[in-house]
């Protein structure tokens, strides 16, 4: 753990698929001034990129993880290219903790904890805005004009891997690999957590603290 004393913080925020990592990502990067990186939607934007493992689509489309040198290398060169991050969808295995930790120091490490139906209600209700990604919830955050993107007019569809059996699997898949991500780091207490199954706002207020208390601002 790194004990910088920086305005634009490293961010590691771990939680399983739906406990609202993308939601607080893109808060913490609009409120730090920090990059959002996010395995997730690297993946999906080279869905079909030939690889010496096969395609991300074919891992993806039955919530299986892709194999780790895909995963690794995007990381690398996202974390070499940014100063401060939230890092939301990696590590998902040990392997890929020692991947990171060869790579960069964290200054804090978050775990949003949900339970395992509310997962399933939320990302069986998602809708993802094709055009910029912008994520919405038919009952907790519908849009004010239905199937429309409120920040940019796109149109919004379910994500291929949001159907309740592909979502159930997901969260078989991460149970099985990154309770053991989350060990590391609460053994090395390291591990901030915050009750993810309160309000946005809510889970919002607890994050920033949490953040705020491990990462003094410059000033
Ligand atoms: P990825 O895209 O990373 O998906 P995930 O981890 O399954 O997480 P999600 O993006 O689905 O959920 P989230 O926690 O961001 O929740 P969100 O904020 O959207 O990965 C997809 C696939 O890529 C994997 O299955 C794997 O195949 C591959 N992959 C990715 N990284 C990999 C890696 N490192 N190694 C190998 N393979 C990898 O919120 C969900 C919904 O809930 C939204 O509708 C939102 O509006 C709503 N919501 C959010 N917060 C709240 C709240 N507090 N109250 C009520 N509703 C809320």
């Amino acid at each position: 753990m790194s004990t910088r004393c920086m305005a634009e913080p490293r961010i590691l925020i771990l939680g399983a698929p739906g406990a609202g990592k993308g939601t607080q990502s893109s808060r913490l990067a609009a409120h730090y001034g920090i990059e959002h990186i996010t395995t997730g939607a690297a993946l999906r934007a080279n869905a079909d990129m030939e690889t010496a493992y096969g395609t991300p689509r074919e891992y993806m489309e039955t919530g299986e993880l892709v194999p780790d040198p895909v995963v690794n290398e995007i990381v690398a060169a996202a974390v070499a290219e940014a100063d401060g991050f939230v890092l939301d969808g990696y590590p998902r295995n040990l392997e890929q903790v020692a991947f990171l930790e060869d790579a960069v120091s964290l200054d804090v490490v978050l775990m949003l904890e949900v339970g395992r139906e509310e997962l399933v209600r939320r990302l069986s209700g998602r809708r993802t805005c094709e055009e910029c990604g912008e994520n919405y919830h038919m009952e907790y955050d519908p849009p004010a004009e239905p199937g429309v993107c409120g920040a940019c007019g796109g149109g919004l569809v379910q994500r291929e891997d949001d159907t309740e059996e592909i979502v159930r699997e997901r969260i078989r898949v991460y149970e099985e690999n990154t309770a053991a991500v989350v060990a590391h780091y609460d053994e090395r207490g390291e591990l901030v957590r915050v009750d993810g199954e309160q309000s946005p706002d809510a889970v919002w207020a607890d994050v920033q603290s949490g953040v705020d208390a491990r990462v003094p601002s410059e000033t």
